[in-house]
C-alpha cells in the first residue's frame, strides 16, 4: 500500500473518499468540520441534526461532495473525545478502508483533524497502521476471480493540520509497523505444507537480506552438536527437518547487552502421539505465530534503525505422530542440562522453547521476551481480548503491559508463584512437561521459567489472540500478527 501524509485541509484535496472522525456529543460543525460543511452545502450540519451521526463508535454516515474537494465524505463516530486513544484511531482507519472496499474505491484519504488528545505523531502512526492492516489480504493461494474481483485499497493519504514533521514521522513508523505485522500474518496464513520450518528459515533469510539483519540458521546436525535435544525430540516424528533461526540487529553499542525475542515456530501441531482431535486441527498451522511475530518485529526494528542490540530466536519444527515420534514417558535432556519427562507429547511448545530460552539466556540479555501459542487454557482464562503475560521481573512485566496498551495488543498478568512448581514434579526426571488442568497456562509458563536462569524474562501466551474471526475493523478472519506491534513498541521504548 502507498501511504503518505499530506499537509492539507479536508476540502483542499481531491479524493474519491475522505473519512472524518466525529466525537460523541458533536452537535455543530465546528473546527475542521465547519470547512467541510460549507463545501458540502450544510450536509454535515444536517447529518448531525438528523441524529444519524451522534459520534457513537458504530455511527457511519456517507455524504456526497460537490465540484471540488472530496467526492464522498464518510463521517465515522469515534466515541467520547476524552476516551480517544490510538486504538480508536486505528479502528477508525480500518473502518474507512472497509467502507472503501464496499464502494469499490482504491484510493482514499483520512483526516487526522479533530483527533486531538492523541499526540500528532501517534495519531498518524495509528491511522497508518489501521489502514495498512485493514487493506491486507491473504490471496496467494486463491485463483484470481474473473467476474468481480474484490477491490483493494492501494493508496491512503493522511490529511491534517498541525506539526507536519511529527505527522510525517508517525505515518512512516505506522507504515513500517503495519508492513511487519502483515508479514507475520502472511507467514501465519500459509498452511503447514507451505510454511515448513525450512520455509520459515528461507523467508527469514530473504527478509534479513532486505533489511540488513544478520542471520544464522541451525540445521538438525548443528542442533545436535549444540545439545538442543528438546527441539530435536519434538521434531523426530516428522519428515520435515527442524530449524533454529537466529536474527541479529546491531543498533546499540558494541558491548551493550541485547534484548532477546523468542517466538514459538511450530509449523504444524498435530499433537504427536498424544494426537489432537480432528475438530479445528487445521488451525494448528497457526502454531508458528510467535515465531512469525518475532521475524516480523526484527524486520521493523531493522527498518526503523532502532538503537539497541536485538536478537530474534525462532525454534521451528512440526509435531506429528509416526513410528519415530517422541512417546509419552520418554525422558529428554534439554540444552540447559535439565531432564524432562514427556507425559503428553502435545505439550511440545514448552519443549522447543526450553532450548531456545536456554540458548537466549547464554547471551546475557538485558531482558528476554518469548511469545507462544502455548496453551488452550489461556482462552478459558482471558478469552480473545488479551494475551497472558508472565514474568520474573515486575518492571519488565509493567513495560510489556504498557507496550500492549500503546500498540492495541493488550495483555494481562497472571501469577508465577513457586506454589505452581510442584505440579511439574516428575518421578523419573527433573521435571515433567505438564502440570494438570488447574492453572494450565501458569504451569506452562512456570515450566519455561526453569530454563531462563536469572535472566529478566517475560512470556506471552498468545494462543487466544494470535488469530481470530476478524471482529476488529482493521483485521480479517485468520492470522492477526499479534504480538508484532507490541514487540516493536517494547523494543523502541527500551532504546529511548
Ligand atoms: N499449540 C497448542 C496450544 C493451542 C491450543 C494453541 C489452542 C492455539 C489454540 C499447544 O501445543 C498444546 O497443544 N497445548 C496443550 C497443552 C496440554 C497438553 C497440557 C493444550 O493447551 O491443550
Ligand atoms: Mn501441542
Ligand atoms: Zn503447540
Amino acid at each position: 500500500m502507498q501511504l503518505r501524509y499530506l499537509k492539507a485541509g479536508p476540502t483542499e484535496h481531491a479524493t474519491d473518499l475522505l473519512a472524518v472522525g466525529v466525537t460523541q456529543g458533536t452537535t455543530a460543525a465546528t473546527g475542521a468540520l465547519a470547512k467541510l460543511d460549507r463545501s458540502l452545502g450544510g450536509a454535515v450540519t444536517r447529518a448531525l441534526a438528523s441524529g444519524d451521526m451522534r459520534g457513537k463508535l458504530t455511527d457511519e454516515v456517507l455524504l456526497y461532495g460537490g465540484a471540488s474537494g472530496p467526492k464522498r465524505v464518510l463521517l465515522l463516530g469515534i466515541g467520547k473525545a476524552e476516551e480517544l486513544t490510538p486504538e480508536v484511531v486505528r479502528r477508525m482507519a480500518g473502518r474507512a478502508v472497509r467502507a472503501a472496499e464496499k464502494l469499490r474505491i482504491e484510493a482514499i484519504s483520512i483526516s487526522l483533524d479533530g483527533l486531538s488528545g492523541v499526540s500528532a505523531e501517534l495519531r498518524a502512526q495509528a491511522a497508518a497502521e489501521g489502514a495498512a492492516l485493514a487493506a491486507w489480504r491473504f490471496r496467494e493461494l486463491k485463483t484470481p476471480s474473473l467476474d468481480e474481483p474484490p477491490v483493494d485499497v492501494r493508496a491512503v493519504d493522511l490529511l491534517g493540520a498541525g506539526n507536519a514533521q511529527a505527522l510525517e514521522r508517525g505515518a512512516l513508523t505506522g507504515a513500517i509497523v503495519a508492513r511487519a505485522e502483515n508479514l507475520a500474518r502472511t507467514l501465519q496464513s500459509r498452511p503447514g505444507n507451505v510454511a515448513t520450518p525450512t520455509h520459515l528459515a528461507e523467508e527469514a533469510r530473504r527478509i534479513a537480506g532486505g533489511v540488513e539483519l544478520e542471520i544464522t540458521v541451525f540445521d538438525e546436525e548443528r542442533m545436535r552438536e549444540e545439545g538442543m535435544h528438546a527441539i530435536l525430540a519434538v521434531s523426530q516424528g516428522s519428515e520435515e527437518p527442524a530449524r533454529f533461526i537466529i536474527l541479529e540487529h546491531r543498533g546499540g553499542k558494541r558491548r551493550e547487552p541485547p534484548l532477546v525475542l523468542v517466538g514459538k515456530g511450530l509449523s504444524f501441531d498435530a499433537g504427536g502421539i498424544s494426537l489432537k482431535p480432528p475438530e479445528g486441527m487445521e488451525n494448528m498451522k497457526f502454531d508458528m505465530s510467535g515465531g512469525a511475530a518475532v521475524i516480523a518485529a526484527m524486520q521493523a526494528v531493522a527498518e526503523l534503525g532502532v538503537k539497541a542490540n536485538v536478537i530474534g530466536l525462532v525454534p521451528s519444527s512440526e509435531n506429528l505422530p509416526s513410528g519415530r515420534a517422541l512417546k509419552p514417558g520418554d525422558v529428554i535432556r534439554t540444552l540447559a542440562g535439565k531432564t524432562v519427562e514427556v507425559i503428553n507429547t502435545d505439550a511440545e511448545g514448552r519443549l522447543i522453547l526450553a532450548d531456545a530460552l536456554a540458548y537466549g539466556a547464554r547471551m546475557k540479555p538485558a531482558a528476554m521476551i518469548d511469545c507462544a501459542t502455548l496453551t488452550g487454557a489461556v482462552l478459558v482464562a482471558l478469552g480473545h481480548h488479551a494475551s497472558a503475560v508472565f514474568g520474573n521481573d515486575d518492571d519488565l512485566v509493567e513495560e510489556i503491559i504498557a507496550a500492549g496498551d500503546a500498540s492495541g495488543e493488550r495483555c494481562w498478568r497472571l501469577p508465577l508463584w513457586d506454589a505452581y512448581r510442584k505440579q511439574l514434579d516428575s518421578t523419573t526426571a527433573d521435571l515433567q512437561n505438564i502440570g494438570g488442568r488447574p492453572g494450565g497456562s501458569i504451569t506452562a509458563a512456570r515450566f519455561l521459567q526453569e530454563f531462563v536462569g536469572d535472566t529478566k524474562w517475560a512470556h506471552l501466551d498468545i494462543a487466544a489472540t494470535a488469530y481470530g474471526e476478524g471482529d476488529v475493523p482493521y483485521l480479517r478472519k485468520g492470522g492477526y500478527g499479534v504480538p508484532t506491534r507490541l514487540l516493536i513498541e517494547w523494543v523502541r521504548g527500551r532504546a529511548k
